[in-house]
């Protein structure tokens, strides 16, 4: 291309002239990246620490290499291991992708059985899990109790801390992706004050799902078949986003070999958080609290002013740029589910307002702020009588699939250590300690 340099044997690289030094340098660039270990060389003196690159939030700084999931921002891209997220939200099951996610091929019929009999096989938790669930509150927020129950599922598999064990990750693998929605139902019964519903194995994923939420003393739940399949879908959407908070929480604390258990726990800690999957649970609050569509502009108002940090929740991403894929499939399932649920389309009409909206305002069309995948979803879950504040639970169950995927393909890449990033000292130099408290006065 003109004006490109040549690439040498290097290959391709970034010429580098610090002006302090009058030194140059050539950092090889691959993949469109340069290794900021590459910056090290970089010094005035020769005892220096070297260069290193600064990036709050890593806004510009890719942690690892990865072949589980593509997104491409600008184009509203998102595929699981080349697959295009509309096909298999459309065609697949939740439990056909988590393997896809896993392994990196679409299961076999012989392995999908397999699989599907493992899972199903695995649902039930030591009863001692229940324990836990009475101890909360009973308004105790199921995020909560999601993320103690899961960790303690490492106090019940001690063997999980042979991470190194192949056999011992895929039953981690399927333990965790079996019991989460076990340890979640229990969570949702107990905020209800009703007793648990154990497992039953002759209902698919989503169907026992439903089941151990919603079954009071019939013989065997009948999910509808659209709930069932809302769900399925909605789980397929949710279930990997290559390096997001939470994810990017479970390879940290994954790096420091600790069992998949444990890490998944960080996950669904960092997955509470409202700016990431608690964004769904905000995003019905917001509308309750716009309350009317005549109220729209008002509150749009607030949220370009800032006024007391007011956000459009369920809109904007750090990758899309453009409107979210998942988005489009929420939106279009969603307007499925109310209609079979025969519901008030009150809140839809608020939120399809306020995209119409949004979308034609300069604030967002500059800041490139489209629905994300949070934006629709929470309406599904109201739809199905599930509370505000369970619909991130719901987003934990499904990104199972994808914690212990990356956590897995991190484990296994040779270039993957600890996880232990560095800083830029703006604290004080060093100072004599002189205390300002009288150690010898006796406390009355
Ligand atoms: C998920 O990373 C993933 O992949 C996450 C996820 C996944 O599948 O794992 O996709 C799931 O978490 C989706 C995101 C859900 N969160 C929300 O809907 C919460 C609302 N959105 C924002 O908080 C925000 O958009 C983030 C957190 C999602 C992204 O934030 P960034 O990339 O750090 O962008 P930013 O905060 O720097 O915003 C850039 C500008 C700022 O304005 P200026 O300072 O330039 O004037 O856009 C503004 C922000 O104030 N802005 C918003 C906004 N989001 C960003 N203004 C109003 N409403 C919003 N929602």
């Amino acid at each position: 291309m003109p004006g490109q340099t040549e690439a040498t044997p290097l290959g391709d690289y970034l010429e580098i002239k610090d002006s302090r030094t009058g030194k140059t340098y050539n950092i090889p660039i691959s993949d469109d990246t340069i290794r900021t270990a590459d910056l090290r060389q970089i010094k005035v003196k020769d005892d220096d620490f070297g260069m290193m690159g600064y990036d709050p939030a890593f806004m510009n700084t890719a942690s690892c290499r990865s072949s589980i999931t593509f997104i491409d921002g600008e184009k509203g891209i998102l595929r699981y291991r080349g697959y295009p997220i509309e096909q298999l939200a459309e065609k697949a099951s939740f439990l056909e992708v988590a393997w896809l996610l896993r392994h990196g091929e679409l299961p076999t019929q012989a392995e999908y059985d397999q699989f599907t009999q493992d899972i199903t096989y695995h649902t039930y938790t030591h009863e001692n899990i229940k324990q836990f669930m009475d101890g909360f509150r009973y308004d105790a927020h199921p995020m909560s109790m999601l993320t103690a129950g899961v960790a303690a599922l490492s106090s019940f598999y001690p063997s999980a801390k042979n991470i190194h064990d192949p056999r011992e990750r895929e039953i981690a693998f399927v333990r965790l992706l079996a019991k989460m929605p076990t340890i979640a139902a229990f969570a949702y019964r107990h905020a209800k004050g009703l007793p648990y519903v154990y497992p039953d194995n002759a209902l698919s994923y989503a169907e026992n799902f439903l089941s151990m939420i919603a079954r009071m003393s019939e013989p065997r739940y009948e999910a509808d078949p659209v709930y069932a399949r809302a769900i399925d879908v909605l789980f397929i959407l949710h279930a990997d986003h290559e390096q997001n908070c939470s994810t990017s929480a479970v390879r940290a604390v994954g790096s420091s070999h600790v069992d998949p258990y444990s890490a998944v726990a960080a996950g669904i800690a960092a997955l509470y958080g409202p700016l990431h999957g608690g964004a769904n649970e905000a995003v019905l609050r917001m509308l309750q609290e716009i309350g009317d569509e005549k109220n729209i502009p008002g509150f749009i108002e607030n949220v370009k002013s800032g006024k007391g940090d007011a956000k459009l929740m369920g809109f904007g991403h750090r990758v899309y740029k453009s409107y979210d894929p998942r988005a489009k499939i929420v939106k279009k399932l969603c307007e499925e589910v109310i209609k079979v649920s025969g519901s008030t389309t009150k809140d839809l009409d608020i939120a399809m307002e306020l995209e119409r909206i949004a979308l034609s305002d300069e604030y967002f069309i500059k800041r490139k702020l489209y629905p994300n995948v949070d934006f629709y979803t929470g309406l599904i879950y109201r739809v199905m009588k599930f509370p505000t504040d369970y619909f991130t639970v719901l987003f934990a169950i499904a990104r199972t699939a994808g914690w212990v995927a990356q956590w897995e393909e991190m484990l296994l890449d040779k270039e993957q250590k600890i996880a232990r990033p560095r800083q830029v000292y703006t604290g004080a130099a060093e100072r004599k300690y002189t205390s300002n408290l009288d150690y010898t006065r006796r406390v009355e």
